[in-house]
């Protein structure tokens, strides 16, 4: 093309140049009842590979918990899943369209997955309610107008996620004073106000009373079905009070996968962590 074609093309109003057109993600396709394939992925930290041609499909709706011993990967799977660590190799779809490798962290949590860190991140000087409208907004900035503007739409879901964690009573407390196991609860209602489709949550049972895993594996399970939901647990007795199907991590793959009584007859499980 020489440059008064070029020129020419240039300003022809009908077209459409690339670097005009957002770069918006398509919708969620759960057209398969898949809502997360990973398939084939490694990664390596300094030469030791953390993950190994890792395969993993979480259905729809599905409560996945997933164990392993210490070093097995299962938080850098998660950090692949949520765009913090990119993998050497393999793929990651979120539904059937939403290539993950192609996203940066912000833009996958845009798209519907959810991240449950460790330690509690919960605004402690303010109340249970401002966390749950800080959440939803995102918007340090909105902070002090955010109670004026609510619509009754949005009233309504922070309503319903104070019931579903359980907290309700407790909306007007300042997050600090809640107990650890509360401040879960509340990180995890913070997390549902962003109408995640899939929750990764790393071991939520850390550091909790009996009665407050016990709380947590209810609202884990009713999780399910609406949500997809990974859990990364240690805690056995935990697992097994929510465990539908259970994969074994080791050494950065698969090594087995079932319900928990199959796992945890199954003799390489045994030898590598139940065992230990
Ligand atoms: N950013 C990193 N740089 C270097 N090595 C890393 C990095 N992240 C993870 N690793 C290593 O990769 C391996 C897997 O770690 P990972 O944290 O995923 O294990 P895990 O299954 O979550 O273990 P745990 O049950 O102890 O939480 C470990 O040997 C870890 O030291
Ligand atoms: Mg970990």
């Amino acid at each position: 093309m020489n440059v008064l074609e070029g020129v020419r093309t240039f300003f022809r109003r009908d077209q459409v140049f690339d670097f005009l057109i957002p770069d918006i993600p398509p919708d969620l396709d759960l057209t398969h009842g898949i809502i997360l394939y990973l398939e084939g992925i490694s990664v390596s930290f300094d030469g030791f590979k953390a993950i190994d041609n890792l395969n993993l499909y979480i259905d729809d709706g599905e409560l996945r918990c997933i164990i392993g011993p210490n070093g097995a990967g299962k938080t850098t799977m998660m950090d692949i899943i949520t765009g913090k660590t990119t993998p050497d190799s393999g793929s990651a779809w979120f539904g059937q369209q939403i290539n993950l490798l192609k996203m940066d962290e912000p833009e996958i949590a845009m798209a519907g997955i959810g991240r449950k860190f460790q330690k509690p991140t919960v605004f402690e000087h303010h109340t249970v309610i401002d966390n749950l409208e800080l959440a939803m907004t995102g918007d340090k900035r909105m902070w002090p107008t955010l109670n004026a503007r609510l619509s009754g739409e949005q009233r309504d879901s922070i309503d319903e996620i104070l019931n579903i964690i359980g907290l309700q009573k407790l909306y007007q407390d300042r997050a600090g004073s809640l107990s650890h196991g509360q401040k879960q609860w509340l990180e995890i209602g913070m997390l549902l106000m962003q109408n995640p489709k899939l929750l990764l949550v790393d071991e939520p049972a850390a550091g909790m009373t009996h009665q407050e895993m016990d709380r947590t594996a209810e609202l884990l399970t009713s999780l399910a079905g609406t949500h997809s939901v990974i859990v990364v647990e240690h805690d056995m007795d935990f697992v097994r009070s929510i465990a539908r199907k259970v994969t074994v991590l080791h050494q950065g793959s698969v090594l087995a996968e079932g319900t928990m009584d199959e796992v945890q007859n199954d003799q390489r499980v045994i030898e590598v962590y139940l065992g230990e």
